[in-house]
């Protein structure tokens, strides 16, 4: 029996303890590691006295993070890279809560039934814990809601001038952003032209701290609405322009649910803007393809492949116009709501 090649036996040890590198990610931006390391390399006792920690073990932290690129190991100590100027708080494009939300307490709980969840195609958090995903993150876990909705806040701002480019609208419009989180996109589209109208709506416990420029006295606040609301029950806001970014995660039938409610509200011939990560065509799939697993876990969701997105789009009775790349990472799939309600041209 020939060996296996050493490639493949590192390739599979390193997947194997990749929970490992999560962890030490997340222990740095806990810590504010990248924080403390400035512009000039530092040891790991420097770095131990400004975050209060033990130098020993910091150093096997931080020798554990630069064997992946995340802070370089050299003679003179530990620098920066550009992965860990990510982790920075005072980086415009921060990714530090992204990290926080993908390694949150509630994500080592749920891995394990990734089998089960295999087995029998259903994530069972709700079995578990008694109560769908976003009703245990809003009544039982508050903090990690708030890191949630920074995350997404953060992922959003890689994308959301790319998307308001794409978009391309002018006039007296008034454009939805469903499920919009906090808003940054909905505020970067309302930016770009002062004779739009907008609306944010997303559950109540997320309008709470929504976007400063939203904010009633905010300068887009006399623009836009707030509204409160289940996506899956109806989306009561009469408009032109609807956009659902990284929403449509939960299983086929909420999806066609809240896709049709979007539907039921459009002005005729309204157009329905679905924005998401495709599985397939994704310059990003490691991230893509776990997330798909996680969306299994806890929202008994998908990342969709780019066929089985426009099929649901289609169920709803939209009419699919345009698919294209926008941003990094996304595709952007343009609908229209047919002129006669029901009728699919
Ligand atoms: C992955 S985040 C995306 C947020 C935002 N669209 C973005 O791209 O940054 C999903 C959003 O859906 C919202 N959400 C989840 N279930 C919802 C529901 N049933 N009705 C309305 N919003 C919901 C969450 O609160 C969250 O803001």
């Amino acid at each position: 029996m020939t060996a296996p090649a050493l490639e493949a036996v590192t390739n599979l040890r390193r997947l194997a303890l990749a929970a490992g590198h999560a962890a030490a990610l997340r222990a740095a931006a806990q810590l504010g590691v990248a924080d403390a390391l400035g512009e000039e390399p530092a040891s790991a006792a420097e770095l131990a006295r400004a975050i209060n920690a033990e130098p020993g073990t910091l150093d096997r932290l931080l020798r554990a993070l630069s064997s992946q690129g995340v802070f370089a190991a050299q003679d003179d100590g530990y620098a920066h890279t550009p992965v860990s100027r990510l982790l920075r708080t005072d980086t415009p494009r921060s990714l530090r809560d992204m990290v926080l939300w993908a390694t949150e307490p509630w994500t080592w709980t749920v891995w394990p039934r990734l089998a089960d969840a295999v087995r029998t195609g259903k994530g069972g958090f709700s079995e578990v814990h008694g109560k769908d995903f976003f009703t245990f993150l809003y009544e039982d876990a508050p903090e990690s809601a708030e890191v949630f909705n920074r995350a997404m806040t953060q992922a959003s701002r890689l994308s959301s001038d790319a998307i308001a480019e794409a978009l391309d609208l002018n006039g007296d419009l008034t454009v939805v952003d469903v499920a919009g989180g906090h808003g940054d996109l909905v505020a970067t589209v309302l930016e770009r032209d002062p004779s739009l109208r907008g609306a944010l709506f997303d559950l109540p416990g997320v309008l709470t701290d929504v976007d400063p420029r939203l904010r009633a006295d905010g300068e887009l606040g006399d623009r836009c609405r707030l509204v409160a609301g289940d996506c899956r029950e109806s989306v009561p806001i009469e408009a032109d322009v609807f956009i659902l970014k990284n929403v449509l995660e939960w299983d086929d039938a909420n999806t066609v649910a809240a896709l049709r409610n979007v539907a039921a509200s459009a002005r005729p011939g309204g157009r329905v803007v679905v924005v998401e990560n495709l599985v397939d065509g994704s310059p990003e799939t490691g991230f893509t393809t776990a997330m798909d697993l996680l969306l299994l876990l806890n929202v008994d969701g998908r990342k969709h492949l780019r066929q089985s997105l426009l099929r649901l789009v289609r169920e709803a009775g939209l009419t699919v116009t345009d698919v294209r790349p926008v941003g990094p990472y996304l595709h952007m799939i343009d609908s229209r709501v047919p002129d006669v309600p029901g009728i699919t041209r």
